[in-house]
């Protein structure tokens, strides 16, 4: 079974239906109280649902509406587990006092970090600016999960290791620190005798013996002036600083890390957070997956996650964005949306549909895949099913599985009968007017009712959307290089929310987009001579996806043909 999920929905609902005390770390980064059409990242109608959710009211409305879901999370927090919630100036005292305390309680409360997102200077005056963000970091008990992480060493700090030998830059540390010792590291060393120096007498920081090794090796400095032998310590050793709780090192988001969305927050920041707080193979959980940025930098460490966002885009930005960096030998994570894709369903492997699709329907599915009788699964009653991963299922089904409900528990056969019930249920993608009538007819003069049910009357299921490509080109570069226009068009009933581009798509690693977040469907892009391949990705407003692979052939004149 995969743990790492992405789901889409409510947090709220979500959450309630995580088990207690199963999650080792969360990280929240909720819309924050701004009150700015800026808080609407998406645009699509999840996420102006939660946004008019928000905004029903003033701050005490914010804060009963977070409060709530923060209540959730300390439910699923494992007793070891702690909860960083990332918010900014405009609610950070209210989370403080009226949710995190009250949910965890004072005691727990461990600390807050400040990170301060940039060192731009700034036009506006140092009294107004607020070029911070505030991380609260809470535990649900005393023994939480917490590793010592380390600063680089500021600028000044560095200075320190000015002495260069061919090991590298070292600053001098004493050998000799203070308190008489009667063993190893109170004898004699190169006749110095450390229960003489000082005061009060001092002793070796190691034995004489380890001296004379670190003396071979060169880590040992003789000052010139004859004073007391001092230990190298290289700047390569030092760790750097105790994590502090202002964190002044981390930029905002940039480079090839931007996927182009205004909250996304840095990896490096993420990376910080679950390294401190979590270890390998824990579970973490993002209720505010946005981005995904929690999510992508747990998988890169190692830990398993759950990410839930309410807005198709974000879940689907993050499905693209794990995917992307991704490899064979990751752990493979689902995807749940809020409708099911036809041909994903249909084309499913056969038995794993059939499990599916029983327990969906509130039954359980029969264990051995063969000789099950042509019977799938039963309801809590024992009433079979049997499911058809096909459309337009005929007459003959019916009445063999008329058979084998008799056969395979005559009494309760009978017994359903009896009772004008269900014999048995056939789950079929649709059925044809054959196997419609025969069912109508079983009942009308057998008082045999064999339920039919489509798949679609169990889940949602829609189709997902189709796309086309055209390639223009724009201007030959002096370097060889083609400038070219390539835009996507596609079709659902649902809408088109964006579509992923990857200009060097190769089958066998996947679709690993260069440009993951297009909302126009127009991907300028320079190619060399030779032979491209090239898919782009449409998803619609229910997170229904579609790929088109082409091969470019780019020399002179420019053919396009579909893969
Ligand atoms: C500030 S963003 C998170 C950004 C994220 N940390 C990142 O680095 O990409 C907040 C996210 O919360 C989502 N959201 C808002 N209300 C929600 C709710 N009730 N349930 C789930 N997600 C919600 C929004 O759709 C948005 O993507």
């Amino acid at each position: 079974m995969t743990i790492n999920k992405l789901i889409l929905g409510d947090n709220l609902d979500i959450l309630r239906q995580i088990e207690d005390n199963s999650v080792d770390l969360i990280y929240l980064d909720p819309p924050f109280f701004s009150n700015r059409n800026y808080e609407i990242i998406w645009g699509d109608e999840g996420e102006i649902r939660s946004f008019k959710d928000r905004w029903a009211g003033g701050i005490e409305h914010y804060i009963a509406w977070l409060k709530e879901r923060v209540h959730e999370m300390y439910r699923v927090l494992k007793p070891t587990g702690t909860l960083f919630l990332h918010c900014d100036w405009h609610a950070n005292a209210y989370i403080r006092v009226e949710i995190l305390d009250k949910i965890f309680g004072l005691n727990n409360f461990i600390n807050e970090f400040i990170w301060k997102r940039s060192s731009n200077r700034s036009s506006i005056s140092k009294a107004a600016r607020k070029n911070y963000d505030t991380i609260f970091f809470y535990a649900k008990s005393k023994k939480y999960t917490y590793n010592q992480l380390f600063m680089e060493l500021s600028a000044a700090s560095k200075e320190l290791y000015k002495n260069k030998d061919k090991h590298g830059f070292y600053q001098t540390v004493p050998l000799l620190v203070s308190g008489k010792r009667q063993g190893e590291t109170g004898k004699i060393w190169k006749n110095i005798d450390p229960n003489k120096q000082g005061q009060e007498g001092m002793h070796w920081v190691t034995t004489p013996a380890k001296l004379n090794e670190y003396e071979k090796q060169g880590l040992i400095y003789f000052p010139k002036n004859g004073k007391t032998p001092r230990l190298k310590y290289y700047l390569e050793q030092s760790p750097g600083v105790p994590l502090c709780e202002v964190w002044d090192d981390i930029q905002l988001v940039q480079g090839k890390e931007r996927i182009g969305y205004p909250t996304q927050k840095p990896e490096a920041l993420l990376k910080r957070i679950i390294e401190m707080a979590s270890n390998e193979g824990d579970l973490v959980l993002d209720p505010f997956v946005g981005g995904g940025t929690t999510i992508a930098v747990t998988d890169q460490l190692k830990r398993s996650w759950i990410g839930i966002d309410q807005s198709v885009q974000a879940v689907k930005v993050s499905e693209l964005r794990l995917q992307k960096q991704q490899d064979l030998f990751s752990v493979p994570f689902t995807v749940q949306l809020y409708k099911y894709d036809y041909d994903t369903l249909r084309y499913k492997n056969a038995f794993e549909f059939e499990s599916w699709i029983v327990q969906q329907f509130g039954g359980t599915c029969n264990i051995q895949q063969r000789s099950d009788g042509g019977l799938d699964g039963k309801m809590p009653d024992n009433t079979p099913i049997q499911v058809k991963r096909s459309d337009n299922i005929g007459r003959n089904v019916i009445d063999n599985f008329k058979s084998a409900a008799e056969r395979n528990d005559k009494k309760l056969f009978e017994k359903k009968r009896k009772e004008s019930k269900p014999v048995g249920y056939i789950i079929a993608f649709s059925f044809g007017k054959g196997a419609v009538e025969e069912a109508a007819r079983l009942k009308i003069k057998e008082n045999i009712i064999i339920k039919l049910v489509t798949v679609d009357e169990i889940v949602p299921i829609a189709k997902k959307p189709t796309i086309t490509i055209d390639v223009s080109e724009k201007s030959r570069g002096e370097n060889g290089l083609w400038d070219l226009e390539l835009t996507a068009s596609g079709q659902s009933d649902a809408g088109i929310e964006f579509y992923s581009w990857d200009c060097s798509y190769d089958l066998k690693k996947g679709f690993k987009p260069s440009l993951i977040m297009d909302k126009e469907g127009r991907h300028r892009y320079q190619f060399k001579a030779g032979l491209h391949h090239i898919a782009v990705k449409v998803v619609d407003n229910d997170g229904l996806e579609n790929i088109e692979v082409i091969k470019l052939q780019v020399n002179g004149k420019i053919k396009k043909t579909l893969l």
